[in-house]
């Protein structure tokens, strides 16, 4: 059977438009500061080689599962998931897959907002010099004086927060063609100027073995699955995009005739290249300027502007690097809102402006507990052997991507693999019966659901029952 629907939504305008949009929602604060600061956590080079194995054997194959899904089923990914259950005969429960994703859309909406303002406030902190000839200790100064202050980061939080919204209710496809179309080729290129300046420093070597070559006798003190393989996986959706509805509703606006296989490949390497220049520019000016790579949320804050005020004409390009950063982040944060607003389009009969400023404000309100999380309400916890000092943002931040990420991804990847008919799959992947469709039904099928329920295994204590440690 073959459906042919159309979005109600609208459609990209050409396949560019969704790998330009696809790679916007992916490339984004996951890559230039999660990514680093985790890896800093993790001990570098084991963590970073985990990483790109998740990206290849489970996030690619999970991500064309969910543009396959969308694609098909055209609406909000819990009508879409809900429409191809019943198509295919499954119980009606699937949509609540939807719901979860939505659930982690806001969850992580809700703290990259504030993290994105961070950004903002760096552009202004930068573009005044106030980096010029710093030091750590002064570097660091700053970022405290900034995180410690509730009132500034609830500033910047609303203020991104409300950009977020007046892209989603004018429909994410005005204006974020263009958009990306420009900025993440600009980021890029300034991401390569930073790499030029890192091989410039002294501990350029040390910053790339940090980040290449796995350390194994620290290896051996960490538990595999809960402290390296865990935050991968995990580090892998997020940047990814995948795991949510994300990719899926971005799906839903895409060409019938576009190849998912070629889309995915380009979105994810654009993707996974970013994170790695992100990793080559910091380690060396974490090493060369003495800090402390496991420095946590703060790391990019604190170790570039340092090196901004070091470079030639770095108030430029230190400002212009906070321009681009918030862009990406920007092109993130819609796509996280999207699903949530189609719903409430689709199913309560809202205007879309209606729709995205009752989720923006949903987003907004549990946005608050991040501001508070590193200040008043701030506490810490120790986290797959590392300190986490920021309490329920750290919480909001694992819960969503060691858990409903990779549960989503688990759940998804079952659905289109085990339960849809494979003629279904094979007719929206347009690979025909071929290898590399089966090569993606295996990792789908086994691969990837097999890594997942390894994790959760080990985190209900499973593996220390059998006494592997
Ligand atoms: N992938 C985005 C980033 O790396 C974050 C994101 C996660 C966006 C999940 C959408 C869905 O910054």
């Amino acid at each position: 059977m073959s459906v042919k629907r159309s979005s109600i939504h609208g459609q990209w305008s050409s396949r560019w438009a969704f790998i330009l949009a696809a790679t916007g929602s992916a490339v984004g604060l996951g890559n230039i500061w999660r990514f680093p600061y985790l890896t800093g956590e993790n001990g570098g080079g084991a963590f970073v080689l985990v990483y790109l194995l998740c990206v290849v054997l489970v996030g690619i194959p999970i991500m064309m599962a969910e543009i396959l899904l969308g694609r098909r089923g055209r609406q909000s990914p819990i009508n879409t998931i809900r429409t191809i259950a019943a198509e295919e005969g499954l119980s009606r429960h699937w949509h609540l897959l939807g719901w979860m994703g939505v659930i982690a859309g806001f969850i992580i909406l809700s703290y990259y907002s504030v993290i994105a303002g961070w950004t903002l406030a760096y552009i202004f902190r930068t573009g005044t010099g106030l980096f010029v000839d710093a030091d750590a200790v002064y570097s660091k100064q700053i970022f405290t004086e900034l995180i410690s202050d509730p009132e500034k980061l609830l500033a910047w939080h609303t203020i991104f927060i409300l950009m977020t919204i007046v892209i989603v209710s004018r429909g994410v496809k005005s204006g974020l063609e263009q958009a990306v179309k420009f900025l993440m080729p600009a980021l890029f290129i300034l991401l390569l100027v930073m790499v030029g300046y890192a091989m410039s420093t002294e501990k350029f070597m040390e910053g790339i073995t940090y980040l290449f070559v796995p350390d194994f006798e620290r290896l051996a003190e960490k538990n595999f699955f809960a402290d390296i393989f865990l935050p991968a996986l995990g580090q892998a959706f997020f940047s990814l995009s995948i795991g949510m509805g994300a990719i899926m509703i971005y799906g839903s606006y895409l060409s019938q005739k576009s190849s998912i296989t070629f889309n995915c490949f380009t979105i994810a390497i654009a993707d996974t290249t970013v994170a790695i220049l992100a990793g080559i520019a910091i380690f060396p000016i974490v090493f060369t300027y003495g800090l402390e790579p496991a420095g946590g949320p703060g790391l990019i804050f604190v170790s570039l502007p340092i090196a901004f005020g070091q470079m030639p004409f770095g108030t430029f390009f230190g400002t212009l690097f906070f321009i681009l950063l918030m862009f990406a982040a920007w092109t993130s944060a819609i796509s996280l809102l999207e699903p949530a607003v189609t719903w409430l389009v689709e199913n309560r009969n809202m205007t879309r402006v209606k729709a995205t400023a009752l989720a923006g404000l949903i987003a907004w309100s549990l946005g608050l507990v991040t501001v508070l999380s590193f200040n008043h309400w701030a506490f810490s916890f120790t986290f797959a052997g590392v300190m986490k000092e920021n309490g329920l943002f750290d919480i909001f931040d694992i819960l969503t991507s060691n858990i409903l990420l990779p549960l989503g991804g688990l759940l998804l990847a079952i659905f289109t693999s085990w339960l849809m008919s494979k003629s279904s799959t094979v007719e929206e992947l347009g690979l025909g019966d071929s290898r590399a469709y089966h090569a993606w039904r295996f990792a789908v099928r086994y691969i990837a659901p097999f890594g997942v329920i390894m994790i959760f295994l080990n985190a209900i204590g499973f593996f220390k029952l059998l006494g592997f440690n």
